[in-house]
């Protein structure tokens, strides 16, 4: 495939989320539940008992409550979706893989395009399982190929080579280690990133990027359920899936999306909400992604609300100094990916992220992977440093500080490799 056009309508899906949020209270007037709200239970209190239920009532009820007071709406798909592939590299670290690189873009020019980086092994006949991730410095960091180009826009002063927020040739192969592409092909899988800003700049503004897009006349700033910056970029990481559906070289039953940091919290949401992807690992997410809302461990909702105004919707500030009020947990969003597996990774250090917390997540979410048939959480404990715990909710944690490094894809590939397989 070179280029190609698809166009899309998915307009009543919304219609229905948003319909059925319409006698959704203000946050003020919510309930204050200082215990977890039970995941099996409409948000009245009925109980759900079968799989049909979750199917049909409260997965839809949760997806909806998690948009309305947490993450805002996404954005609808867009009408008109391009793929154009920009680069190719048949012979890719000495032969053994392949790169792509595709120019994903939505009809008007002015919108944000994506940039996607895909590498896939050139070994196997059949198409391969891949991991699909935001980065945070740039394509041209994650590897040692003088053709990607750097982001054109803001990027983090924090990444390497950059000057006055613009990425610069300093960067390039910075993040190698952090992505370890080359240990991906050798076990047969392919990587697909791209920059988190190319869908928004992470800055607390909404002038740039995707939003102003789907503002209607006259707007300047979303609506206080509209979707912040995380919500963007989980609709980006969807407009990655709908490409990689196009091209023959994936196996799109095998579409695993992972995740650092705010990248993982955006891949829990993305995976929550999107059942064309297979799998989750949200690693080092922490508070707004995997870890919990209530509780005094770690990152509380005022601290990360007051750091990253855009992160979320506004009404999710509301919740700043009562998240007891809240009508969901973390949780919740983990059994959204039901029966799909997540793997919670962490590290010792990162107490930030609530290591102990996640793990409460990922029992409390248990019932309905439960219902649903799919086993669950094998480890009734946590399990002991650098070990991966079995089942589909995985939970894994290692000696360290937060960062993504070369040893944590190695437990990435080792969760994948028993939950989907490798290329045959
Ligand atoms: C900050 C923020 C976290 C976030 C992290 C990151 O520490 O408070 O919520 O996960 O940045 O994205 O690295």
């Amino acid at each position: 495939m070179k280029n190609a056009t698809l166009n899309f309508v998915f307009g009543p899906l919304l219609f229905s989320l948003q319909a059925l949020a319409q006698d959704f209270p203000d946050a003020s007037q919510l309930p204050p539940r200082p215990e977890l709200p039970d995941p099996l239970a409409m948000r009245g209190g009925e109980p759900i008992k079968t799989k049909e239920d979750w199917l049909a009532r409260r997965r839809p009820e949760l997806k909806a409550l998690f948009q309305h007071y947490m993450y805002g709406y996404l954005p609808p798909p867009p009408e008109k979706i391009e793929f154009a592939l920009e680069r190719e590299d048949g012979n890719y670290f000495g032969g053994k893989a392949a790169k792509k690189e595709v120019a994903i873009s939505f009809g008007p020019p002015a919108m944000p395009k994506i940039h996607l980086l895909l590498v896939i092994p050139n070994a196997g006949k059949k198409p391969a399982p891949v991991f699909l991730g935001l980065n945070f410095c740039g394509n041209h960091a994650v590897v040692n190929d003088p053709s990607v180009p750097p982001p054109a826009g803001w990027i983090y002063s924090s990444c390497a080579g950059v000057k006055d927020n613009r990425a610069a040739e300093g960067g390039r192969g910075s993040e190698v280690d952090t992505w370890a592409i080359e240990q991906s092909i050798d076990r047969g899988y392919a990587v697909a990133t791209f920059y988190n800003g190319d869908i928004d700049p992470d800055q607390p503004d909404f002038t740039d990027g995707l939003h102003p897009h789907f503002f209607k006349p006259g707007q300047t700033k979303p609506g206080p359920h509209d979707g912040g910056t995380i919500a963007a970029w989980a609709w980006g990481l969807h407009r990655a899936v709908d490409y990689l559906h196009r091209d023959p070289d994936i196996d799109t039953e095998r579409i695993a999306v992972v995740g650092h940091s705010r990248n993982g919290k955006t891949a829990l949401l993305a995976a929550a909400l999107d059942e064309r992807i297979a799998l989750a690992i949200p690693h080092q997410a922490g508070c707004g992604g995997t870890a919990p809302s209530r509780g005094k461990i770690g990152e509380s909702v005022k601290q990360i609300n007051d750091r990253f105004p855009h992160w979320f919707c506004g009404e999710f500030k509301k919740f700043n100094d009562e998240p007891q009020r809240l009508p969901f947990d973390q949780h919740c969003l983990i059994a959204l990916v039901a029966p799909r597996p997540v793997l919670l990774s962490n590290a010792v250090e990162d107490t930030w992220a609530n290591p102990e917390g996640q793990f409460e997540m990922l029992e409390a979410a248990e019932p309905v992977y439960r219902l649903l048939g799919a086993g669950g959480l094998d480890a009734k404990a946590r399990p002991e440093l650098g070990k991966l715990s079995g089942g589909k909710l995985g939970y894994y944690i290692r000696a360290g500080k937060h960062s993504m490094t070369r040893d944590d894809w190695k437990v990435f590939l080792d969760f994948a490799g028993r939950q989907l397989g490798k290329r045959q």
